[in-house]
């Protein structure tokens, strides 16, 4: 499994920096070096962009002098490094002695050296242009973006990140990083070779044991050549530099390079907690980073040793409380264990040791490991179809919010048990809230008798008291207005914990930005929805208040509406009108979801004008500016007339009457709906919301998701796409098929022009929002041309390599709002 070749090789010193910092020795004006010339110590070759360069360097805190010879090191910079007689790349030393060769088997006389734009430091043949070595297949402890990460399961080699021994020592350390594609393809870290943490199975768009995976931004994609050879490569729509590199002691980092501060800032790392650790709980046991302890045994298991387990050693894991009826009969009886039963566990990171089965249906799973007695459990994916274990559930982990549905087999009597106590439980809480509700309606009614009758405000869902003031007194700067939330009710946390069942899974609706959204019924049978934001989540009380009090300020039949809050110890929550339709998200971009036949072009474009209602009103009608910066289709809510209703205000911003832009230290908003001034240099303004705004349009016009979307025939995203049919006077290709008539032609294309309006590169060129909606109503008749937008063509890394994939897979998520850039 480990034999792959790790050659190591340095090559990541950006120019950038190495222009601000004066060095020793010059770069060579070439990114390449021919058989006749030397690259001596401190000499070194840039790519041709200025991005990359290669050369001799020092860790921290030594003085060895380190190229490819991660295992010798120099002691002097008397070193030179040049191609062979034989045409392969050699590292010499001061004593005349090859210190490191890249060693290929070579025949070639005229072989060149060259480094290239993506970080690739590739030999190849001068004459017929053949690469005979390249570092992207040699990786030291970093992968690149265009970088590929192969398994080649016919000959077993792999490319392997190793990590260094420490921070100044490159000689490879305890931790491997690859591919591994055999059944399911997973990435993997292995420390001495044995699994250290687990990337979860490919389900052809992530890989599904990563939490932040199903909101992430990462593109990546999987490539089965379905001959054995399989890689994985992803690549950055901006131009921002990004690696992933494996420290030495076994993480992961993903680093952003930035340029103001000349220096790379970690925007994700795994393994994140104890419980990405692999198998931390054992077999049978299931990690919880939320639980304390971290580690309980599934449903129907038990500590193996207890003492250990209670102690905190939890690598015993869990066996089975109750024989499964598969095992009594060993196989001999007709039954064949058809007794036994499955229990549902939401939101898992699914065991190691996948088996796969194609199949389009959860049922057929079912039935299949049910069937057979080595099946104790399986899952179902829509893309891989079933799959099943046997033998042993390792490295389960439970997430809040996304993950898979796992099914465990358990012997009828333990799910009966659980039934039982369960039917227990239910009846112990509707007895209690029988007795509460009792008791608050004798309270109420002797002190409506106290006070005469008389009762104030129109208190429909029963909060029990109002926020004091002086603790929810704020003055907004920019208006040096105060506001008071004082009409704003307050839940108790008891009243919401039984409006959802003590928070259960079952109520869950969703995960917003900063916590876990649930559906609730208040005891008068009205339904909300609450935003419970984790305290782990780091959303602050800064935009906790932001939210509460831009919300409560804002009343508008685009706007979602609020109900109150709670705050209670470390608890902050939420309360919204609960909306019947969930979001625009769910209801357009699954194509099994069975609003999107509803969703026909009336609707759509309802949808589009209600929203630029709802913004129309933040910026300019409602008493304060507000630009509101994370529209996108998972914050725009729709109740059960298809009203669009926008949410999420946690990233809004208040302006002041006179400005015109802001900069913000924070960029918070989500790829693919950013507009480029502010995804790059955090200025925002009201034309950054008009450009989500056209994203959103597109979107709505496509019915599909911006960042999903990839035109393979033409290399386009979605805007580049729009744009070139528009452009090619051929737009209703363009639009969802569900929606297409030639009647609407006329309509549809003008909403496109009109998107590529807000989309277009220069603030100054894209329309109010006012502008917008007369050009929707066709108020103004005659719309100007719109530019291309810059954001078009964003696969061409892909596109420029010479592979012939035969079946790959585009993928971005997008849905978490993201924080990164730490500029000015
Ligand atoms: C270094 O070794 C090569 C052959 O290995 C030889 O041709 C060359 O003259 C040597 N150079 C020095 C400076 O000793
Ligand atoms: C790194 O490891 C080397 C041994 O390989 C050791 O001599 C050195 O002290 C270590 N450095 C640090 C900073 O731990
Ligand atoms: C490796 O990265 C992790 C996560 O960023 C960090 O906590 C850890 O300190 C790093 N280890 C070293 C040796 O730098
Ligand atoms: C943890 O428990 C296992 C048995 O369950 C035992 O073999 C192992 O030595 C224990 N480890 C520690 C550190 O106590
Ligand atoms: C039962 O499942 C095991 C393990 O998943 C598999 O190896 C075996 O072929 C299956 N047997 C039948 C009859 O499907």
């Amino acid at each position: 499994m480990m034999n792959g070749k790790i050659i190591p090789l340095f090559v990541l010193h950006f120019i950038l920096f190495v222009i601000c910092v004066p060095l020793m020795g010059f770069s060579i004006a070439t990114d390449t070096i021919s058989s006749n010339l030397f690259l001596k110590d401190p000499d070194t070759i840039v790519s041709s962009g200025n991005v990359f360069k290669l050369g001799f360097f020092t860790p921290e805190n030594t003085t060895n002098r380190y190229l490819a010879n991660r295992d010798k090191p120099l002691k002097d910079s008397s070193n030179t490094v040049t191609i062979s007689k034989n045409g392969n790349l050699v590292l010499i030393d001061g004593r005349n002695q090859t210190v490191w060769s890249t060693n290929a088997k070579t025949s070639h006389v005229n072989t060149i050296l060259r480094i290239q734009d993506n970080g690739n430091l590739i030999l190849l043949d001068n004459a017929t242009g053949i690469i005979i070595w390249e570092s992207f297949s040699h990786p030291t402890n970093t992968f690149l973006p265009t970088s590929k990460v192969f398994d080649n399961l016919n000959t077993g080699e792999k490319t392997l990140a190793s990590s260094w021994k420490n921070g100044s020592d490159p000689v490879v350390g305890s931790f491997t990083s690859g591919l591994q594609a055999l059944n399911i393809p997973q990435l993997f870290i292995w420390k001495n070779r044995l699994p250290y943490w687990r990337s979860g199975q490919w389900n052809g768009q992530i890989f599904i044991g990563i939490k932040d995976a199903y909101h992430s931004n990462i593109h990546y994609i999987l490539v089965d050549n379905h001959a054995g050879i399989i890689y994985i490569t992803d690549y950055n729509p901006t131009s921002v530099l990004m690696k992933f590199t494996l420290n030495s002691s076994g993480s992961i980092m993903q680093t952003l390079w930035n340029d103001q501060k000349k220096d790379w800032d970690i925007v994700w790392s795994i393994p994140q907690n104890e419980c990405d650790v692999y198998g931390t709980c054992g077999p049978f046991g299931s990690c919880n980073a939320q639980d304390s302890p971290i580690c309980s045994c599934l449903r129907g298991f038990e500590p193996v040793n207890k003492e250990e387990w209670e102690k905190g050693n939890w690598t015993g894991g869990c066996r089975r409380r109750k024989k499964l009826e598969c095992d009594q009969s060993n196989n001999t009886s007709g039954a064949r264990g058809n007794g036994d039963g499955f229990l549902k566990l939401k939101f898992m990171k699914v065991p190691d040791f996948a088996e796969q089965f194609p199949s389009r249906q959860e049922n057929e799973c079912r039935s299949r490991c049910l069937r057979n007695c080595s099946c104790i459990a399986y899952a179902y994916d829509p893309n891989i179809g079933c799959m099943f274990w046997s033998e042993n559930l390792i490295d389960v982990q439970r997430f809040a919010g996304v993950g898979y549905d796992l099914y465990i087999r358990l012997s009828t009597s333990e799910l009966d048990n659980n039934k039982v106590k369960r039917l227990f439980i239910i009846i112990a809480v509707v007895m209690a809230i029988f007795c509460i509700s009792i008791l608050i309606f004798i309270v109420r009614c002797w002190m409506v008798k106290r006070k005469g009758g008389k009762t104030k405000g129109k208190n429909t869902f029963e909060p029990r008291k109002t926020i004091s003031l002086d603790s929810t007194t704020i003055v907004l700067k920019d208006e040096s207005q105060e506001v008071n939330i004082e009409e704003l009710s307050l839940f108790t946390f008891e009243m919401l914990a039984n409006a959802t069942y003590q928070f259960h899974d079952n109520n869950l609706l969703g995960e917003g930005g900063f916590g876990l959204v649930y559906k609730g019924k208040l005891t008068n049978g009205k339904e909300i929805a609450i935003k419970r934001l984790s305290a782990a989540s780091g959303q602050g009380t800064e935009e906790f208040m932001n939210e509460l009090i831009l919300i409560s300020k804002l009343q508008h039949k685009n706007l979602v509406r609020l109900h109150g809050c709670c705050v209670e110890k470390e608890e902050k929550m939420i309360i919204y009108e609960y909306m019947q339709n969930k979001s625009l998200d769910v209801c357009l971009f699954d194509p099994t979801h069975p609003s999107r036949n509803i969703l026909d072009w009336m609707k759509r474009f309802g949808i589009i004008e209600g929203i630029g209602r709802g913004l129309l009103y933040l910026h300019k009608d409602s008493r304060l500016r507000i630009i509101h910066r994370d529209l996108k289709p998972s914050n725009i809510l729709l109740d059960e007339d298809w009203n669009p209703k926008i949410s999420d205000f946690g990233m809004a911003r208040i302006f002041g009457g006179n400005h015109d832009h802001a900069n913000t230290t924070r960029v918070v908003g989500t790829y693919g709906y950013m507009a480029p001034e502010y995804a790059m240099e955090g200025i925002f303004s009201e034309k950054s919301d008009v450009y989500s705004f056209g994203v959103l349009m597109l979107e709505i016009v496509k019915g599909k998701k911006n960042t999903h979307y990839y035109n393979h025939e033409w290399s386009l995203s979605l805007l580049g796409c729009a744009w070139k049919l528009w452009s090619e006077d051929n737009g209703l290709a363009f639009a969802d098929e569900n929606i297409v008539n030639p009647n609407l032609e006329k309509e549809i294309v003008r909403c496109i022009q009109i998107a590529l309006l807000c989309v277009q590169e220069f603030p100054k060129d894209r329309p109010t929002i006012q502008t917008i909606l007369s050009m929707l109503n066709c108020e103004i008749v005659a719309l100007p041309v719109p530019e291309q937008p810059v954001f078009a063509e964003k696969w061409n890394g892909l596109h420029g390599s010479s592979s012939q994939p035969i079946s790959q897979v585009g993928f971005s998520v997008n849905e978490v709002t993201l924080s990164v850039l730490n500029g000015r």
